[in-house]
């Protein structure tokens, strides 16, 4: 059986703007995600896609409409962003970075700190040395794998990754969104994978929703979507990718 984890029901999201009328970013967005899914929402730039992101993590005011978890506390919603390296403080140690979110939110006691890093980080892929690194010592898939570990610091139900793969290498890519969804059995989380890349979300999820101008234009399971998309808007980001383009 299938358990619902969010709701999102006409969700309108709109931006103030001095001497006009706001902006209208999301113009009335419903969609469900159930425990454990891998659930994408895709659509090119602009179409909105951090705008719901940032309102189910309560970073954002809604305007009107409701966007709720059940029974998940805010801090078991984690975000992971694009700019890996970028949100990572350039002074602090990896070890450092993540012993500071494991004493703020007191997590885990002092004494069992050191094995609690190397634990993440081995959950992420990588070695325990990699605590004593700097970020500019580390690659932007390694910075990548470093703030999925902060966020699985915090013993996450959900994560909302907002482009976590776009400024990486397209074979770095696939390494983080197989780890992103390893991860996802192996803690039994729910990930809402965020993405203007078809070809990135086609790899893992279950269903999707596709976004243009602030609206749902298309959803359904992956499989079947791409397999035959019904709305123009889809067929056109479909062919716009070379290599789901080939595949079909
Ligand atoms: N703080 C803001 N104030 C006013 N308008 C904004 C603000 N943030 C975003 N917008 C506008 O809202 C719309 C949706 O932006 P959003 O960042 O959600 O798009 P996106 O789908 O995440 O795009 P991208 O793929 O480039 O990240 C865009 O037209 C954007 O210009
Ligand atoms: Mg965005």
């Amino acid at each position: 059986m299938k358990n619902e984890i969010l709701s999102v029901s006409n969700l309108i999201i709109d931006y103030p703007r001095a001497g006009k009328p706001p902006f209208r970013a999301v113009k009335g967005v419903s969609f469900n995600v159930f425990e454990n899914e891998f659930f994408g929402i895709v659509g090119e730039s602009g179409c909105g896609k951090s705008t719901v992101a940032k309102a189910l993590c309560g970073l954002l005011p809604i305007t009107s409409g409701s966007a709720s978890f059940k029974d998940v506390p805010q801090h078991a919603v984690q975000m992971v962003f694009q700019d890996a390296v970028g949100s990572l403080n350039p002074r602090m140690t990896i070890g450092q970075t993540l012993a500071e979110v494991l004493s703020v939110y007191n997590l885990c006691p002092r004494e069992a700190r050191t094995e609690r890093i190397a634990t993440l980080l081995d959950e992420v892929g990588l070695p325990a040395e990699v605590a004593l690194a700097y970020p500019r010592e580390l690659s932007g898939g390694q910075c990548q794998r470093i703030s999925i570990a902060r966020a699985l610091a915090m013993n996450p139900r959900v994560i909302i990754a907002d482009e976590p793969v776009s400024a990486l290498d397209v074979s770095v890519q696939a390494r983080v969104l197989n780890l992103l969804a390893e991860l996802r059995q192996r803690r039994n989380l729910t990930i809402l994978l965020i993405s203007h890349d078809l070809a990135v979300v086609r790899t893992v999820c279950d269903r999707l929703i596709v976004m243009n101008a602030g609206e749902i234009v298309e959803r359904g399971d992956a499989k079947t979507l791409f397999a035959n998309p019904q709305h123009p808007y889809t067929q056109n980001l479909l062919a716009a990718v070379p290599d789901i383009a080939e595949a079909y």
